[in-house]
């Protein structure tokens, strides 16, 4: 894939898809008001278990973790997932939406000629894949994306070094990692890349601001860009690479 164009490495779940749209399932099985707290702890202890694995030097599927995280929150919800209806939420999760600023934000990818788009994500090629191919907001930008970049390979997670550093060898920039921006709503994936040597754009969907301090516990780690929506970072970061 080596280019010499900026990347902008799209971080997926979180970023372009919410995890949050997974709620109108939830609520055929659980009802409404315990539709919403369940997607946030279910997204909560995704992430958890990645982190957690990651630290006992472990691997499983971000599908396997994932499917793990859904019985770990409703568990603590007082709650019981039967296996079919994890199948279906699983397969659910295929067809998350979009945040309603990614239209605006792909097609301004699409209109440059100064940059190439890629996936940079947790989960494993098919799930992936199936999440471009499946999600009906981001089916049609499909043929978008240059690359998938997934770690699956490694058998670690983000943000081990190790993630950031296959990213930057897949762009063809590991001689160049300033070239390389991770655009992620996560702040933890933000620190990472800003870590590795690659930049970052955080994006600020609570409105809260850069409230992290892991990076300033590290040593003066922050986004390079901090933005409220992708549309923005995309506009912000093709402005910097002209
Ligand atoms: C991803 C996680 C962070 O897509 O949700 O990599």
């Amino acid at each position: 894939m080596a280019s010499r164009k900026t990347i902008i490495a799209f971080d997926l779940y979180g970023t372009l898809l919410s995890t949050e749209s997974i709620a109108g399932e939830l609520a055929k099985l659980f009802g409404h008001d315990a539709s919403k707290p369940l997607a946030a702890l279910w997204r909560r202890y995704q992430l958890e278990y990645t982190w957690r694995i990651n630290s006992m030097g472990v691997y499983r599927t971000f599908g396997e973790i994932t499917r793990g995280a859904l019985h770990h929150a409703a568990g603590e919800l007082g709650l019981t997932v039967s296996d079919a209806d994890a199948d279906r939420l699983m397969e659910a999760y295929n067809a998350l939406h979009v945040f309603p600023e990614i239209p605006a934000a792909l097609k301004l990818v699409k209109q440059t000629a100064d940059a190439d788009a890629v996936i940079f994500s947790n989960g494993t090629r098919d799930m992936v894949a199936a999440s471009v191919a499946t999600s009906p907001d981001l089916k049609p930008y499909e043929g978008l994306f240059r690359g998938l970049v997934t770690v699956d390979g490694l058998g670690v997670f983000k943000p081990d070094r190790r993630t950031y550093d296959h990213l930057a060898q897949e762009a063809g920039k590991l001689g160049a990692p300033g070239n390389v921006w991770v655009v992620s709503a996560n702040p933890f994936d933000a620190v990472g890349a800003e870590a590795a040597g690659l930049r970052a754009a955080w994006i600020d969907r609570a409105g809260k601001g850069w409230v992290d301090r892991l990076g300033d516990v590290i040593g003066d780690i922050r986004p390079t860009i901090v933005v409220d929506g992708v549309d923005k970072a995309v506009e912000e970061i093709l402005r910097r690479s002209l």
